[in-house]
């Protein structure tokens, strides 16, 4: 399906590697020029590099999301070198581990930084250029927990069922203005944040048997996703042919979440 992406103009949060990698290669084969961020800045620019393979016109920057400087200068000097914004997805983000009890105050302030405060802050900073768009999107990269509350990443949940919020209210807000904005909930995708988990807990174990034996109890299809699972959807959500797709929540986490 040629999904005639072809010239847009996207910023990826978190795009060095991982899912938000994957959504910038995707977005890039579509013909679309993309600015990625991360802290890590040779991580950033290893990534550019593969994606400037791609023949499109790439934006690279060292940034952190929770800084609020950083966040508007990103916006900016991604607007100026691609020549405007279309697309904003809001990937960047860390799992926060732990139960109620052993939670501090920072843990939390530091998790609702990455993870809600960056997608306000981002989506805020990129609405002028949004708005000078004739299809301007907003794909905003959630959890499952969102929805199914896990205590054992309790910050986690209780702040990605923030973001879901998020999503659905911008959706209203500025679907008068055909800015369209989506929650793509991911369940068990491996990535690098993944892979430092097996490495960490199992390294006897292959990163196959650690993921199946993670995935046997919760994931109905039995497996974790790869990150091509997800970068796939991102990009029709990008494309005209989700055209009247807004406010929308899509899983994709292999059939994870006891809840309809
Ligand atoms: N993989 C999963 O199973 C899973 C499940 C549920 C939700 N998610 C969500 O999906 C998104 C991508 O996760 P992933 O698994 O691809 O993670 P990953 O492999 O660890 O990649 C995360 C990316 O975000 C960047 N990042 C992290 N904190 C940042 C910050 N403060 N400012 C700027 N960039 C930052 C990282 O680079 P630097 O570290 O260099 O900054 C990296 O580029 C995250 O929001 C995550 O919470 C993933």
């Amino acid at each position: 399906m040629d999904l005639k992406l072809t010239g847009r103009r996207a910023l990826v949060t978190g795009g060095s590697k991982g899912i938000g990698l994957a959504v910038a290669e995707e977005l890039a084969g579509e013909g679309v020029d993309v600015a990625i961020c991360a802290r890590n800045a040779a991580e950033v620019e290893a990534a550019a590099e593969r994606l400037r393979r791609l023949g499109h016109t790439v934006h690279a920057q060292a940034a952190d999301v929770t800084i609020p400087g950083q966040v508007i200068d990103l916006v900016e000097r991604s607007a100026q070198a691609l020549g405007g914004l279309d697309i904003l997805v809001n990937n960047a983000g860390a799992a926060h581990p732990g139960n109620f009890e052993s939670l501090t105050d920072e843990d939390w302030q530091g998790d609702l930084d990455v993870k809600l405060y960056s997608q306000i802050r981002c989506t805020r900073a990129a609405l002028p250029h949004l708005r000078q768009s004739p299809a301007a999107r907003v794909i905003n990269i959630n959890s499952v927990y969102a929805r199914y509350p896990d205590p054992s990443f309790f910050a986690t949940t209780v702040n990605r069922a923030a973001c879901l919020n998020l999503s659905k209210a911008l959706a209203r807000e500025f679907a008068g203005e055909a800015i369209l904005v989506n929650s793509v909930n991911i369940g068990l995708v491996v990535t690098p944040q993944w892979q430092n988990i097996r490495a960490r807990r199992a390294p006897d174990l292959s990163e196959e048997e650690f993921f199946a034996s993670l995935a046997r109890d919760e994931v109905p299809l039995g497996r974790f996703g790869s990150v091509a699972e997800v970068s796939g959807l991102v990009a029709f959500l990008a494309s005209d042919r989700a055209s009247y797709l807004t406010g929308t929540s899509i899983d994709v986490a292999g059939g994870m979440g006891k809840y309809v």
